[in-house]
């Protein structure tokens, strides 16, 4: 997507296919940094410390940081080693574990010295696969919002459409055109008037410093929020629709996505508005019946008690920085993720069309893997 007119995706490979190259999301919106991935453990830590993040964008690096690790060595052991750290990285995007699975299916049957190409190839068609299956969400979703115009008085139909996002679910979570802001991208660039209420999505901000930048470097129209005025903000009749992104999915429909979703479903559902979750297949989780299955990340609670961005204090240059916003030793609590029940949820946006979030629509429409 677009930076300062130049296109950019998430991630890309080097030339020579033996690194790649990511945007440093910790340092957004205020410094736009690349860093160079050379080794199976630089993309642990990217992965561990948020430099990369969102569902489909830690698949896309976790696939290539098992390629890497076979490019250090291509034997079962170190495979083994490598699979068991990179998804232990975040457990509760299910992209993770399913790139993965998928480069191992791909290379384990072949003798050692093949393994890191086939490794690369598949990578790269995950990638790939990644960027279609945003833009085919976008198209779907867009249907969406013009059926939500067509169907306003024909003297409100000028009236921009309100669109309300948790999270950051754009390109920066996929390799590009996002997943929610997938939609919002194709209605904007279709001359579509659509604003976007972002919310802020504490405790890292993602909506803040994530979601803002991408609307504002693309020119869609928004307004940041703090978490809790969305349910106000739909009582006033100012939300016509919700559209948020999931980190996985159960085969029964039930949405895992960033903490707050759940709460934002609850107000959408008490005042009658749509409220739509874009996913690609990649995040359904074949294999969970039971939302009570999965892995709820817990993150350090220093990202309750700091708070981070840019400071002007006695030094030259502002600088990124963390203040405390509590006393020292209080006790916080820090889950990263809740889940929607999927009678909260009035359809998915899937590469594949918009459905009900239900297995039996799901298992209609994909193939069970
Ligand atoms: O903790 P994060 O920033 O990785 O969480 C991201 C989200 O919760 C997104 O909404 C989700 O991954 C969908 S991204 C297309």
């Amino acid at each position: 997507m677009n930076i300062n007119g130049q296109n950019w995706r998430s991630i890309w490979l080097q030339d020579g296919g033996n690194s790649i190259s990511v945007i440093d999301q910790t340092k957004l919106p205020h410094h736009f940094k690349i860093l160079e991935l050379s080794s199976c453990s630089e993309v642990v830590d990217a992965i561990n410390s948020m430099v990369v993040r969102g569902a489909p964008l830690i698949g896309v690096v976790g696939a290539y940081g098992l390629m890497l690790a076979l490019l250090e060595s291509p034997t079962d052991k170190n495979m083994e080693s490598a699979i068991e750290k990179l998804i232990s990285t975040r457990p509760t995007a299910v992209n993770l574990r399913w790139a993965i699975e998928r480069v191992v299916r791909r290379v384990k049957p072949l003798k050692l010295e093949e393994r890191v190409k086939a490794a690369r190839n598949e990578a790269d068609l995950i990638a790939e696969e990644d960027v279609s299956m945003c833009e085919a969400i976008g198209k779907n979703g867009l249907t969406i919002f013009q059926k939500l115009l067509d169907k306003r008085p024909q003297n409100k139909r000028q009236n921009p459409l309100n669109v309300l996002t948790h999270c950051n679910a754009g390109w920066l979570a996929t390799v590009d055109w996002g997943t929610a802001l997938s939609p919002i991208y194709k209605a904007h660039r279709s001359g579509m008037q659509i604003h976007v209420w972002v919310d802020e999505t504490r405790p890292r901000n993602q909506g803040a410093t994530l979601t803002a930048f991408e609307l504002a470097k693309e020119g869609v129209p928004h307004t940041l929020i703090v978490d809790n005025a969305g349910g106000y903000l739909m009582q006033k009749g100012l939300v016509d629709v919700v559209i948020v992104g999931a980190d996985r999915i159960t085969y029964t429909g039930d949405v895992c996505n960033k903490i707050g979703t759940y709460l934002k479903a609850l107000a959408a559902h008490d005042n009658n508005i749509p409220f739509y979750v874009a996913v690609p297949s990649s995040t359904i989780d074949w294999k969970l019946l039971d939302w009570r299955d999965i892995k709820i990340e817990e993150r350090n609670v220093e990202e309750v008690t700091e708070i981070s961005g840019l400071i002007s204090d006695d030094t030259d240059q502002p600088h990124l920085a963390k203040v405390n916003l509590t006393l020292p030793g209080i006790k916080a609590f820090n889950p990263a993720f809740d889940v929607t029940p999927s009678d909260l949820v009035t359809a998915l946006i899937t590469e594949r069309g918009v459905l009900g979030s239900n297995q039996e629509d799901l298992s209609r429409v994909f193939d069970l893997p």
